[in-house]
């Protein structure tokens, strides 16, 4: 085991999302790259071009005081086909990135997958083809082998909620289904894939931990009602707990099961999967926390999930309806809410930090937590109080979590520098480092990055 490390205070990013460089190098195709080339959409070819600018991104995080990193391994710059052939320059370029990361004093804390799929294997059928998740796992094998002497912080998946809900049940993302029975396929063959990989971790005695970083909604009801809190148990089901039941107690819950068991095929759940993925539960949760999901009863309508990706512009109206089960409540007259519709909530952090440790008695770690804006990139240093009020909320809200008994060990901003934001494109902003996409793609630190280096200071000297 680790000796206990030093409370994290970082920043995050992920490799579709910021490294660009799409093709080089012997990088095969994501399932993103083609997603978006066809669709004629802005895409991730260019980004950040952290590929390139690595050193002095992680660099720049040295310099705001920051001692980890969380970014994630784009399987198809690792691994070039379906025969799993390693792409040695894929490796070698996580190596120096990771290389980099130490000799600037900062921790590697490295996701598996951040929804780039190899698009050899979305042609299987992605999520819905089980060999999927055994090549899933022999990728693992590769980044244990080649990085694990140097990395202690694993997480197998991203969201494992947002991108199936969104790839096979919503269809906003590739491979853009809407089909529940398929969505309820994909998300057993991630949950398994997970824990083939945690059990491939501890066979293999690497160091260090592996957990998986959910997208954390803690559900509030609109009122004490027995039909809301009923509600609010489905809702719950839905957002949060088949990930993290599942991933860190080893249980699909229960009532989730019968339910869906009662409307949708679920023979193809064999019991030597359950088992595995009762054996194998993770050390610890990573919570990426944006905001909470405010519930009432399931009145009528087809199940229907529409989100806003396009910001202030976006014209039809976010809704959220799981036939027969709960209603998202989006526009409460009391909600502060960004452009996006997003409500700004940082009591629900506090509040569900507790209840996750509670509930699993593992170490947390806040994987992500931003506010995404359409930002000028105009002046040195930009100016974003917003974002500086957003992040000391839920620092506060995080402390008086721990203040209250979480076991909360880290902490990092989504995100590291101005990124690709999936549908949304780089207008839509959370980094603390401004990246100017129109010209040279240059690094502009902004407010937020120069108060979150004097808190983090501060924070270690009071240590
Ligand atoms: C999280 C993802 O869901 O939210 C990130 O892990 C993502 O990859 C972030 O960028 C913010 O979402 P969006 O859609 O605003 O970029």
């Amino acid at each position: 085991m680790n000796a206990r490390s030093p409370f994290f205070w970082g920043s995050a990013t992920a490799s579709y999302q910021c490294e660009g460089a799409w093709n080089e190098a012997g990088k095969a195709e994501s399932l993103w790259d083609r997603y978006l080339h066809e669709a004629h959409l802005e895409n991730g070819d260019v980004a950040s071009d952290h590929y390139h600018r690595y050193r002095e991104d992680i660099e720049l995080m040295a310099k705001g005081n920051q001692n980890a990193y969380r970014f994630s391994l784009s399987w198809p710059r690792i691994i070039l086909n379906r025969e799993g052939d390693v792409n040695e320059a894929g490796v070698e370029f996580y190596s120096r990135v990771v290389d980099a990361c130490l000799e600037f004093g900062i921790e590697p804390y490295v996701t598996l997958y951040h929804w780039d799929l190899p698009q050899y294997w979305q042609d299987e059928g992605g999520w819905l083809n089980p060999a999927v998740a055994d090549a899933y796992v022999r990728f693992a094998r590769v980044c244990f082998d080649r990085l694990g002497d140097r990395v202690r912080y694993w997480a197998t998946f991203n969201e494992p909620k947002w991108f199936v809900a969104s790839g096979y049940l919503i269809g906003n993302y590739p491979p853009g289904l809407n089909d529940p029975q398929l969505a309820i396929r994909a998300a057993f063959n991630v949950m398994y894939a997970s824990a083939c990989c945690v059990q491939v971790f501890r066979d293999g005695r690497f160091q260090g931990e592996i957990g998986i970083v959910h997208s954390f909604s803690p559900v509030d009801g609109i009122d004490e009602t027995l039909e809301t809190r009923i509600a609010m148990r489905y809702a719950d089901n839905y957002c949060n707990n088949w990930i993290m039941d599942t991933a860190a107690k080893g249980e699909i819950p229960i009532d989730l099961l019968a339910d869906l068991n009662k409307r949708y095929d679920l023979s193809f759940m064999s019991s030597r999967q359950l088992d595995v993925i009762a054996d194998n539960t993770v050390d610890f949760l990573g919570l990426n926390y944006y905001s909470r999901t405010l519930v009432k009863p399931y009145t009528r309508g087809e199940t229907s999930i529409v989100v806003n990706n396009t910001g202030a512009s976006f014209k039809e109206k976010p809704r959220v309806v799981l036939k027969d089960w709960f209603e998202q409540v989006l526009d409460d007259p009391g909600m502060e809410v960004t452009a996006w519709g997003t409500e700004i909530y940082p009591d629900g952090l506090r509040r569900g930090l507790l209840d996750v440790y509670n509930r699993y008695h593992l170490p947390i770690y806040v994987t992500e937590n931003g506010i995404g804006v359409v930002e000028e990139i105009n002046a040195e240093p930009i100016d974003d109080e917003y974002r500086i009020s957003f992040m000391r909320s839920h620092i506060e809200a995080i402390k008086a979590a721990m203040h209250e008994g979480a076991d909360v060990r880290g902490y990092f901003a989504w995100s590291s520098f101005d990124l690709y934001s999936w549908k949304n494109g780089c207008e839509k902003r959370y980094g603390l480092i401004g990246v100017d996409f129109d010209r040279d793609l240059r690094r502009i630190p902004k407010k937020s990055f120069g108060w979150y280096r004097d808190f983090i200071a501060r924070e270690s000297t009071a240590e």
